[in-house]
């Protein structure tokens, strides 16, 4: 939290308190503003919310560094424009701050994926023909033949029904909305799109809620925009059960499949066992992508399967963030510089973020402390991530002791392109008899604090996609080893 000189108290929330205040203020979320303890502790029980409770989760600001006494706080998106002005009501602490207190929009907000697509409920409601049913999907996935099929089967059944498609996405990146939205030819005439961000949690840092209760905000999201029936396609959520007291009718259909014989999508008790072709999941969809073969026409209209194809192109072509991790003097830098050679060798672009180089420019200044290396680290991860989006390789080698750290890395890369992890498992005895810098004599003469092995953490990986150790093989072998799973993978021509 920053003070302006004579100003009030500015407060940029994380990506949980900004998807609240995003539904806040566009009118979805009927309350004034972010609930007191005793409001939030009431929805944050395991088991349905209390019936007829306006809103089915708890919605909660956190603010790690604010001042006690912040009475007048402007809200800030990420990039520092005001959205809001929060009036303290209540300032709890409990490990962190937590803010209370009703908002008025400050200014129309400009930051967030998607942004034109984001409409307040009025627009939508006040545009809708009251008289008939208006159908909701809220989805946070493409949706495939499956999916439409059963669209237009629910707007059948509903009769003369307006149909709005609600796409789930991040604030910062546009998740499945092309895909998407590529299937608005394959439905009526005057579906509405409107973009939305879920919250998946009470606040930043607060474990996120369960599958069902995340199907119940969306159908109150749904509610909120004037529907009168729901359609979750979101993953895992809306067990019927959970949406019994929800404020719109839920529809649910049970499996469907592909029957080759009529060569459509039906129940799949109406369709001939020896007939039945199931869906794909997500993780079949997702290889077919990577190999970069076409998906199939029964299972995806064309113009969906160009879109995906056009936003997860194949793995030879898809930016990539190699990210080699190990302690100071396991090989890391060596290995990373050959595999980079041999990447650029084989036709790609290549951009090496080496860890001592890195902290000589991009990160000099940072000390080794757990916040500068964790700053370090997304400092790494953001450029690299910049990388892949624009279809390079990214080969990272910093030390990166944390795994959370590396988590976000993880994801950071993968809203673009592809996440790589090698772990590089030299014994730290191996790495202190090299000692090629003498930093570990140092460090244990206690002329280095927090080093890394020796006075510091290094959580080692357990979700490594390659390990490699270089007192076991030669850095060589190392090198050929990283080149041969980047080829099976298909990140390389073969
Ligand atoms: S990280 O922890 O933030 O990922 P990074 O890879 O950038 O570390 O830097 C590690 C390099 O800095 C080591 O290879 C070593 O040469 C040098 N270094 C200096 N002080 C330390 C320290 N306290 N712990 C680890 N490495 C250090």
């Amino acid at each position: 939290m920053t003070h302006p000189t004579g100003g009030r108290a500015v407060l940029t929330p994380g990506p949980q308190g900004l998807a609240h205040l995003e539904l806040l203020l566009a009118g979805v979320c009927p309350l004034p503003g972010f609930m007191t303890r005793e409001e939030a502790d009431r929805l944050d029980r395991p088991g349905p919310p209390p019936a007829r409770a306006p809103w089915p989760v708890p919605v909660v600001l956190t603010a790690p560094d604010a001042p006690a006494d912040a009475r007048e706080v402007v809200l800030a998106d990420p990039e520092g424009a005001p959205l809001a002005e929060l009036t303290v009501t209540e300032a709890h602490r409990d490990g962190t701050v937590r803010l209370a207190g009703p908002v008025r929009p400050a200014a129309a907000p400009v930051y967030g994926s998607l942004r034109s697509l984001r409409l307040p409920v009025e627009r939508v409601r006040s545009a809708r023909d009251e008289r008939r049913p208006l159908l909701a999907v809220v989805t946070d996935r493409p949706l495939h033949h499956r999916a439409l099929a059963q669209v237009r089967a629910a707007l059948a059944g509903l009769g003369e029904a307006d149909l709005l498609v609600l796409v789930d996405v991040p604030l910062d990146a546009e998740g499945a909305a092309p895909a998407v939205l590529a299937a608005r030819e394959l439905l009526p005439r005057g579906t509405r799109f409107a973009a939305v961000t879920l919250p998946t949690a009470a606040a930043d840092g607060a474990p996120a809620w369960p599958a069902e209760r995340r199907g119940l905000l969306a159908a109150h999201v749904a509610a909120a925009y004037g529907a009168t029936h729901v359609l979750l396609e979101l993953e895992g959520a809306g067990g019927a059960g959970a949406l019994a007291d929800a404020p719109v009718k839920a529809l649910s259909f049970g499996e469907w499949v592909y029957d080759t014989a009529r060569r459509r999508w039906c129940p799949a008790d109406e369709v001939a066992p020896g007939n039945a072709r199931a869906e794909w999941g997500a993780d079949a969809v997702a290889e077919a992508l990577a190999r970069g073969g076409p998906l199939p026409a029964w299972l995806t209209p064309e113009p969906v399967a160009a879109e995906l194809a056009r936003m997860r192109p194949a793995r030879t072509d898809r930016g990539l963030v190699l990210f080699f991790t190990g302690l100071s003097g396991s090989g890391k830098s060596t290995v990373a510089r050959g595999v980079a050679e041999q990447v650029r060798r084989a036709g790609r672009t290549v951009t090496l973020l080496d860890g001592d180089v890195v902290r000589r420019l991009l990160s000099s200044g940072l000390t080794f402390s757990r916040a500068d290396r964790d700053l370090n680290i997304r400092r790494i991860g953001y450029v690299a991530a910049e990388v892949a989006r624009h279809g390079g390789v990214a080969v990272c080698a910093p030390i990166a002791p944390y795994a959370a750290t590396r988590a976000e890395v993880r994801r950071m890369a993968e809203e673009t392109g592809d996440f790589f992890l090698v772990y590089v498992a030299t014994p730290i005895e191996v790495c202190e008899a090299r000692d090629r810098k003498g930093l570990y004599a140092k460090a244990r003469a206690g002329q280095i604090p927090e080093f890394t092995g020796v006075s510091d953490p290094y959580e080692a990986p357990g979700d490594a996609d390659l390990v490699i150790d270089t007192s076991a093989e030669s850095e060589a072998e190392s090198v050929a080893r990283v080149v041969a799973a980047l080829r099976d993978g298909g990140w390389l021509p073969r």
